[in-house]
């Protein structure tokens, strides 16, 4: 297969995932994904940035049928989604080595059993000259692990920066052409992988305003020619304020929570908050994590199963915890038929959100007069903290 060019000697020869509906067994994927792979070809060196997924190895080797020599394997993360091709491109390569931080040797060991000869490891700013172009190494940990780097192409002013500012969209584009599509997909990608570690990507978000960068090359996705849009993106997720937004993943058994679910946001809509409302029974919990990027509240409507939260809205509490969004704000509301516990066993399991916790409103059977006037002092709350707090 013939590399798609991206500059004079710089190429893609990735794969793209058009069928896979699952990452990591958890993460739905509507839109497939790519696995995107680089070559660069200097007048001295050739360097391979990143491989493809194991179960698109072939793709990748019939790339490479048409670069005889390859000298460095850039390894920029460790995830097999990226790496686990490295073990077939060092056979066919065999003098080459893997170049990758410190910890991303430790890791492609321990994942890869690739023998330790075979590395190079580069410190934070280090380069590589490959001839007439130069590549250099800029450590970026937790993005979304902590061996992670960025590898910069300084004659091109390409950053090839692997997950981050990736999205999981399958596509023969090469380019981003509707912004909106990939807007949302990339959105998507940050709030279902990068969200926990908003501190570390500001810190990196802010060590790259000193590159000059033409093109960002993600190992997912689409490839920015225009890099200021998915610079943008990221800063207003990661360090803009939360908005007039309320979050409201709930599950009802009987229609119970159902009715207060709906009286509540009812309420609040009244109130100029907008509301995303979901189902657990039936909702994409990438759509749940997106809405968590924005919102300045959760609200979790939980009916009580054996004394506890119904485990497909504890599942949702744990997802958002492991996720930790911006919310500055969370409650429950509820029925439950003899005793519950739900409540208490909710709120210990949100540690990692440094919410306030507004006051339950979770009712015996039906919901009565007492319960709905509850609802709307809830309601009256959020939008009052809201906009005290410049949300709305
Ligand atoms: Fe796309 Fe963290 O792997």
């Amino acid at each position: 297969m013939k590399a798609r060019q991206i500059k004079t000697n710089v190429y893609w020869v990735g794969a793209i995932d058009w069928d896979r509906r699952l990452f990591d067994a958890l993460i739905p994927l509507p839109d497939g994904t790519s696995y995107n792979a680089y070559l660069v070809q200097g007048s001295r060196k050739v360097a391979l940035i990143d491989s493809v997924d194991p179960s698109m190895t072939e793709v990748l080797m019939a790339y490479l049928e048409n670069f005889p020599v390859v000298d460095y394997v850039i390894a920029n993360h460790a995830e097999q989604d990226h790496s686990g091709s490295i073990p077939r491109v060092l056979a066919k390569y065999p003098d080459a080595k893997v170049i990758t931080t410190p910890k991303g040797q430790d890791v492609l060991v321990a994942l890869l059993l690739i023998p330790e000869d075979r590395f190079i490891t580069v410190s934070d700013g280090e380069t590589l000259s490959l001839g007439d172009k130069t590549l250099e190494f800029i450590h970026a940990p937790w993005v979304h692990w902590p061996e992670t780097m960025l590898t910069y192409l300084r004659e091109d002013r390409i950053l090839f920066p692997c997950d981050l500012f990736g999205s999981h969209l399958a596509s023969t584009d090469l380019y981003v052409a509707d912004e909106g599509q990939v807007y949302e997909a990339a959105k998507r990608y940050y709030a279902e992988i990068m969200m926990p570690f908003r501190t570390s990507i500001e810190k990196h978000l802010e060590k790259l305003k000193s590159y000059k960068i033409d093109v960002i090359a993600p190992s997912h996705g689409l490839l920015h020619n225009k890099a200021s849009f998915i610079l943008e993106a990221y800063r207003s997720w990661v360090t803009g304020p939360p908005r007039n937004i309320v979050v409201l993943p709930y599950i009802s058994m009987h229609g119970s929570t159902q009715r207060m679910v709906e009286y509540l946001v009812g309420a609040l809509a009244g109130k100029g908050v907008t509301v995303k409302q979901f189902n657990l029974a039936a909702t994409d919990i990438g759509k749940l994590a997106m809405a968590l990027v924005d919102a300045a509240t959760m609200v979790i409507g939980a009916p009580t199963v054996l004394v506890g939260p119904h485990p497909n809205v504890a599942h949702a509490a744990f997802l958002a915890n492991a996720l930790r969004p911006r919310l500055q704000f969370v409650s429950i509301i509820g029925s439950y038929g003899w005793g519950s516990k739900a409540v208490e066993q909710l709120t210990g399991m949100i540690p990692n959100l440094k919410a306030e916790v507004l006051d339950p409103v979770i009712c015996k059977g039906s919901p009565r007069d007492e319960d709905f006037k509850a609802l709307d002092n809830l309601a009256s709350t959020i939008a009052k903290k809201h906009k005290e707090s410049g949300f709305a």
